[in-house]
């Protein structure tokens, strides 16, 4: 079962700056053996609250232009609702589905996770959403589907950027199956107990908390159950700099840069740097996916 590691003091500014040793304190030992531990927070490290405005006002998004704050200023355009997405490939129930009728039934919850971008920035953020496992378990995932594809709507009289061969439009990424099912893995439909603002991916964006922000499509139009690896944006468009797989891994540098560490989002001018964990913290969870693979090949 889910549990989190990460709660509401790490994100909202009325929280007060915990240190390790006051949220084991406030954990209490048997949650820390029983649950996901503290990965994400296992260092001598005062965490930032993230605040709304930080969230929703510095954001990736490149539909919208490739500054971050042009999200937060174009993004209002685009029409939500009504919002039709398409499934198809290996499943049992294909179809244009209107989202309600797609989402409608599943419960969400909250999931406050560590972002890590590519970019070597992190933020704590409470989503609230569902394991994407359960919408695929009512889709119909059948045999020989080994990887799950995504695509983001375009929009030209909305999104300025599409118009522009910025990237290969439309913004493409994949799982691998086992990726997609695990539990970590949701579909966020919200942000702080509010629909999900369009500039984070309104209606519906993936968040997958181990991998690199990018990962994390945004206003998802298309689900493909496939069985060969998709195309992914990044990947594609610079395979040198941007693996498939995309696990957040202090070892292995962009090219550009280093991932050893990554600086914390609102923390002051320059931001306060904390050291970047394998797989973003969630090692105990995720780490025995990759099992056997060799993650600088595999990057
Ligand atoms: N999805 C789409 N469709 N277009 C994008 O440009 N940017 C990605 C990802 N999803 C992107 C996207 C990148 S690089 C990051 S770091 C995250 O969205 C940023 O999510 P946030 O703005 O909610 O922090």
């Amino acid at each position: 079962m889910f549990k989190p590691d990460l709660t509401r003091a790490d994100v909202t500014p009325e929280g007060v700056w915990m240190n390790r040793r006051k949220l084991i304190s406030a954990l209490g030992a048997g949650s820390i053996a029983g649950g996901l531990g503290l990965p994400a927070l296992a260092q001598d490290e005062e965490l930032t609250p993230h605040t709304w405005e930080q969230i929703t006002g510095y954001n990736n998004f490149y539909e919208f232009g490739t500054g971050k704050g042009d999200p937060a200023e174009n993004a209002g355009a685009m029409e939500t609702q009504p919002w039709s997405v398409k499934v198809d490939g290996l499943v049992d129930n294909p179809g244009d589905y209107q989202l309600a009728d797609l989402i409608g039934d599943i419960p969400t919850e909250e999931r406050i996770y560590r972002f890590r971008c590519v970019e070597a920035w992190s933020m704590v953020i409470p989503w609230n959403g569902f394991e994407l496992n359960k919408l695929l378990a009512k889709v119909g995932v059948q045999e020989g589907a080994k990887y799950v594809a995504f695509e983001t709507a375009v929009l030209p009289d909305v999104m300025p950027g599409v118009n522009y061969p910025i990237l290969d439009w439309p913004y493409r990424e994949g799982l691998r199956l086992d990726e997609a099912m695990h539990p970590l893995t949701i579909m966020a439909t919200g942000l702080y107990d509010k629909p999900i603002p369009n500039q984070n991916g309104a209606p519906m964006r993936l968040v997958v908390p181990w991998k690199y922000g990018f990962k994390s499509i945004k206003s998802i139009v298309r689900i493909s159950l496939v069985e060969e690896e998709p195309h992914a944006t990044w990947n594609q468009s610079n395979p040198r700099e941007y693996g498939f797989y995309s696990n957040v891994n202090p070892e292995v540098d962009h090219p550009r840069w280093s991932q050893a560490s990554e600086r914390v989002i609102g923390s002051g001018l320059f931001g306060k740097r904390i050291d970047t964990l394998m797989f973003n913290g969630y090692a105990d969870q995720v780490a025995s996916l990759y099992e056997g693979m060799d993650l600088r090949e595999n990057f």
